[in-house]
């Protein structure tokens, strides 16, 4: 089994509490408050090495850590140790990676609309590769490249034709995304690049098909279209172009339900996509919620309760939405556990949040022994796209992350304080009284 098809941290434990990392839950809660982001550092390292095995015979397949599932220092500098690049999207990926020390050659700047500022922070600090999405920016690059006497080496990102869902995917000759180059539309951008675009430095082409994927066959395919694509781009226009960037996209374990494939799995079908050919090409994987999402739990403490007269139960977090807006806006599903040690009858509720709407719903529908003010539960699988889409919805603090490890706990982010949310703020002279 690899670890991401773990509903929980690999070092998760009952003894009267529930405990992650050798790291009594309730303890963490009551130390650093809560809603609190718990890492698992050894679940953490688990995948990273689970991504290391599964690959270690394809010498040319190189891993980058897609920092937007989670991006902050601790976890760059693990990822980092761990010898993985990074696919960055913007100034502050790019800035978090810098700081933990990452070799910028180990860097992919990737996005449908990277600013003139970003992109020249991005060429100031060496990032190593450019993931070219449009005919605009590829002209604004060329452009900035130029005035700083620079030669950038790109990727293209193209739509490769594959669309995926979690469970299934469709193959379509046009796609309908905000992303990259239609294949139509490849020939026209090459030609620039050579022609006019000297700035410019192709080196081969990106895509990425989606994320939550549970169809192994769509990477296969991925790759055999990109291949296809760049035998053909090298044929036509004479290029020697040598390296394939396929996203990430590997699904995690939300719910007993879901039953994503291994890495293993994952390496056995990109690597069966390969021939000759493609063994001789620089590939990189870009796996964001795959490397983070199980490592990750969020604790939170169970506040007011309301019954529902003939209805259902409704049990308030003291967090929701800001911390974790999934639910919300994917219909995303979620597994609950109870940390403190409870013997009472099981009961079937509804885990609201504590933010105002009726929609900041956590578990629509879950079973948990009978909850009160006061007790601790523990949502699995929170790693990925959590902190990362957090807002401070209703001006509430943003929580406070801890790392876990062999007992020990680090504050790796501090929680907001109120001071912090009025931070940035400034009352016009005019106003003062
Ligand atoms: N590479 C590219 C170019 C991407 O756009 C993405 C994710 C990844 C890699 C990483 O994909 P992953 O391995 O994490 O599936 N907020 C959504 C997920 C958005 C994913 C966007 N792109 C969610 O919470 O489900």
């Amino acid at each position: 089994m690899s670890t991401n098809q773990s509903l929980k941290p690999i070092t998760t434990k009952r003894i009267n509490n529930l405990s992650i990392g050798g790291c009594d839950l309730v303890k963490l809660a009551n130390q650093y408050g809560t809603p609190l982001y718990v890492i698992d550092e050894a679940t953490l390292r688990s995948i990273c090495n689970d991504y290391k095995n599964a690959f270690k015979d394809y010498n040319n397949i190189k891993m980058m850590y897609a920092s937007k599932a989670l991006s902050n220092l601790a976890i760059a500098s693990i990822l980092n140790e761990e010898g993985f690049g990074f696919d960055t999207v913007s100034a502050g990926e790019i800035y978090t990676v810098y700081k933990a020390g990452v070799d910028m050659e180990k860097v992919l700047f990737n996005g449908n609309n990277k600013t003139k500022k970003e992109i020249e922070f991005a060429l100031d600090l060496k990032v190593g590769r450019f993931s070219v999405d449009n005919f605009y920016e590829a002209e604004l690059l060329n452009k900035i490249a130029k005035d700083k006497n620079q030669t950038v080496d790109i990727l293209l990102r193209i739509t490769p034709g594959i669309e995926c869902h979690t469970h299934d995917y469709i193959q379509t000759g046009q796609i309908d995304s905000k992303f990259g180059f239609d294949l139509s539309q490849i020939d026209e951008i090459i030609s620039l690049i050579k022609n006019e675009y000297k700035n410019l430095n192709l080196k081969g082409l990106h895509a990425h098909i989606g994320s939550q994927i549970f169809e192994l066959q769509s990477f296969a395919d991925e790759v055999k279209i990109l291949v296809k694509e760049l035998i053909r781009i090298n044929t036509t226009h004479y290029l020697e172009l040598n390296e394939l960037n396929i996203g990430g996209g590997l699904g995690v374990k939300y719910t007993d339900l879901d039953t994503p494939p291994s890495v293993q799995d994952l390496a056995n079908a990109i690597g069966g996509a390969m021939d000759e050919y493609t063994q001789k090409l620089t590939i990189y994987i870009e796996p964001g919620r795959s490397i983070i999402s199980t490592a990750g739990v969020t604790l939170y403490t169970i506040g007011s309760s309301k019954q529902v007269p003939n209805g259902r139960k409704y049990v308030a977090i003291d967090g929701g939405m800001a911390d974790n807006p999934r639910p919300s806006m994917y219909q995303a599903k979620y597994t609950a556990e109870v940390c403190n040690n409870k013997n009472t009858d099981l009961e079937k509720v509804t885990i609201a949040g504590r933010f105002c709407e009726s929609g900041d719903i956590l578990i629509e529908e879950t079973e948990l022994p009978k909850l009160e003010a006061g007790d601790v539960i523990c949502v699995y699988n929170t790693g990925a796209y959590n902190y990362s889409m957090s807002s401070n919805y209703n001006r509430v603090e943003k929580p406070a992350m801890v790392l876990v490890n062999s007992g020990q706990s680090d504050i790796i982010v501090n929680r907001e304080s109120l001071d912090d949310l009025i931070s940035k703020e400034i009352i016009p002279n005019r106003l003062r009284k």
